[in-house]
């Protein structure tokens, strides 16, 4: 990084960057955690740096599968370069076992299996709270086409069958997740942000108890124990496992 990188943005838990190139982009991890829509705050040292390592081992383990991605290279411990996206203002959460949110607006129990993983769209937008999306509010707001939002729920689902079976290999239980797509230069659909245990819910299967063993972000929002210890265990069994395929 130097001061010809100007900053173009700063979410909650990412800087990016201008690149060189005007269609790549440096996006860089912070170390602050966030919750309830920035209700709760604080800061983790060393969390950027594990995010970043476990989205760039998740991307190019996406990518393997032909699934595209942003990810271009690694440009340090605590960033990397990607194609630079418009960004489409969604966030598209997936979930194969009831969780979260939805167990406070619906009387679903926690823990329920859905036999088919559930899309929920919500939009991307702090002042209105993310709120829930339906099909119809979604073209009548806009943002994206009708064949966008086709290709969108199809590499979604590719995703969870992709990362549900990865991470059943290293132990854990992908719960939910969340994901942002965006287009890139050529007006491909493309998967942008991170993939990290700030998006997702992983549930450790080596837990013996019966009870929930949560390694994700819920243990920061739900003030539930170690982050960082969690964090550093997915980073470990995913190099672990990486390293012996
Ligand atoms: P939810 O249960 O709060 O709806 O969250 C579902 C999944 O989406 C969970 O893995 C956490 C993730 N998520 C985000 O990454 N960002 C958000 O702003 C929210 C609300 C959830
Ligand atoms: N990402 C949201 C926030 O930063 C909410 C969450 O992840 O719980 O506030």
């Amino acid at each position: 990084m130097n001061k010809e990188n100007k900053l173009i943005y700063e979410g909650k838990a990412k800087k990016i960057f201008a690149h060189e190139d005007p269609e790549k982009v440096i996006i860089e991890f912070k170390d602050d955690a966030t919750a309830f829509n920035a209700m709760k705050k604080s800061k983790y040292e060393g969390k950027g740096k594990l995010n970043c390592m476990i989205s760039k081992n998740i991307f190019k383990h996406l990518m393997s599968y032909d699934i595209p991605t942003h990810y271009i290279n690694s440009s340090s411990d605590i960033s990397f370069i990607g194609q630079k996206l418009e960004i489409i203002p969604l966030e598209v959460v997936v979930r194969n076992i009831a969780f979260g949110s939805i167990c406070k607006q619906t009387n679903i129990k926690p823990g329920t299996k859905f036999d088919n993983p559930l899309i929920d769209y919500y939009l991307k937008n702090d002042e209105l709270n993310d709120p829930l999306l339906t099909i119809d509010r979604i073209k009548l707001i806009n943002v994206v086409k009708t064949q966008e939002l086709f290709d969108i729920n199809k590499i979604t689902l590719k995703i969870n069958e992709i990362l549900s079976e990865f991470f059943l290999n290293i132990q854990l239980k992908l719960v939910d997740f969340k994901v942002e797509f965006g287009r890139n230069s050529s007006g491909h659909i493309v998967l942008g942000d991170e993939f990290s245990p700030d998006n997702c819910r992983l549930w450790d299967l080596k837990a013996n108890n019966g009870k929930i063993k949560s390694l994700d972000k819920d243990l920061f929002r739900n003030d539930l124990g170690d982050l960082i210890e969690a964090y550093n265990e997915i980073n470990t069994r995913i190099q672990n496992f990486i390293s012996s395929t």
